[in-house]
């Protein structure tokens, strides 16, 4: 077989999975017209949590526990790169809700969410200048936050495709809080151990600085990834699977 079929043959088979996706039975699917609509859904979340960790591909969640981003980069300006590799988010699936406004006539979705805890491993490699510091390493990155908060905003507006109605997605915004977490870069100095510990009790030192310079990355990344999930839940469902007049 040569590889232009292989190819053919694995769109040919993604796409017949994609379409053979529909909403787990277990979820509980929120009226339309449900004066409680928010209650509602926060209800269904508490009922499909227990699924999260390991994920539900029907409703295009990943595993959240861990979650596993392949690789990210965090470049600022021409002076800071850093990259990481096999990602892995700990304790994602233990978010609360902490607020919910949905409108589906006008179609508008405000959500804050938080994780109590989050813990995220990698490979880092990094090389630049950030705020007073020059790194320069790789090897293996732990860090832990707590209470980290997100703000989401969705407007989007209905719309017509063959015979059934869609959920388009025409604004959106994500905004984070990242509160004060605690890193540990192993090998930033692999002769040095003793600077490698200062470096990374500096670094601790102005977390919050150094997070807040690479704020637009951080927000992008996390804005891709969480919007992803949201544009092909609403591609995939019509309004009628996702939000019964009935
Ligand atoms: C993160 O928390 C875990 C569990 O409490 C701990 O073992 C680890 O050392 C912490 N990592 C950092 C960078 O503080």
């Amino acid at each position: 077989m040569n590889l232009s079929c292989t190819l053919v043959l694995s769109v040919l088979m993604c796409i017949g999975y994609a379409s053979a996706r529909k909403i787990p039975s277990y979820v509980t699917l929120c009226k339309r017209d449900d004066p409680k609509l928010e209650q509602c859904f926060i209800n269904a979340v508490e009922q499909i949590r227990p699924y999260f960790r390991a994920g539900v591909p029907d409703l295009f969640i990943p595993p959240m526990d861990p979650l596993v981003i392949p690789q990210a980069g965090l470049n600022s300006g021409d002076n800071f790169k850093a990259s990481f590799k096999n990602i892995q988010i700990y304790y994602a699936d233990e978010f609360k809700i902490e607020h919910l406004k949905v409108d589906l006539n006008k179609v508008y979705i405000d959500l804050i969410v938080s994780f109590p805890r989050l813990r995220i491993k990698s490979q880092y490699n990094i090389d630049g200048r950030i705020l007073i510091l020059t790194l320069k390493g790789q090897g293996p990155a732990d860090g832990n936050f707590t209470n980290v908060g997100a703000k989401l905003t969705v407007d989007g507006q209905r719309f017509f495709k063959k015979g059934k109605e869609y959920i388009g997605i025409t604004n959106k915004k994500l905004d984070l809080s990242l509160g004060k977490p605690v890193f540990y870069f192993d090998n930033f100095f692999r002769d040095n151990p003793e600077l490698n510990e200062q470096t990374n009790k500096i670094i601790n030192e102005n977390i919050v600085d150094i997070l807040d310079e690479l704020r637009p990355v951080v927000d992008q990344t996390v804005s891709e990834f969480v919007f992803g999930i949201v544009t092909r839940l609403f591609n995939r469902y019509s309004m009628d699977e996702l939000f019964p007049l009935n």
